[in-house]
């Protein structure tokens, strides 16, 4: 079996996401070589969040929504359960398919376990029809 390159590039960004983080916190200050998120990155259009619903930015590991028309929210896309990448975005709620945890489109928080934490905020900018991350 021969992966396409797209995901075998996806693989090896998460395998080293996870090892910097085993690691603890040593930032580096970003490096525009790895697919973690980088300030002032365009990640989508506003038209590209469904309203009551959002999408997941799987390589920048990160999950923005639109609970309400106009008002966009962003949260990590890493599963505070066991660290899976959220799976869906659907009835107002953020999924992981791993062991099935679900966290609200509006503020991250919990709405079925087995995670117990929510997921943390990620900061966007919107401007014009264009969100960043912050
Ligand atoms: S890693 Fe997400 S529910 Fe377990």
């Amino acid at each position: 079996m021969t992966l396409p390159a797209s995901r075998r590039t996806v693989l090896l960004a998460t395998g080293a996401t996870a090892l910097a983080v085993g690691c603890g916190d040593q930032d580096d200050g970003g490096d525009p070589g790895t697919s973690s998120p980088s300030p002032g990155q365009e990640l989508a259009k506003t038209a590209d969040i469904p309203v009551g619903g959002g999408k997941i930015f799987k390589d920048e590991k990160v999950v923005v929504t639109q609970p309400t028309r106009g008002d966009f929210k962003a949260f990590s896309a890493i599963c505070t359960h066991q660290r899976c990448v959220v799976a869906t975005v659907a009835d107002g709620t953020i999924n992981c398919a791993c062991h099935r945890s679900s966290f609200d489109i509006a503020d991250g928080a919990v709405t079925g376990g087995p995670a117990t934490e929510p997921l943390p905020a990620q900061r966007i900018t919107v401007k014009g029809d264009a969100i960043t991350l912050a």
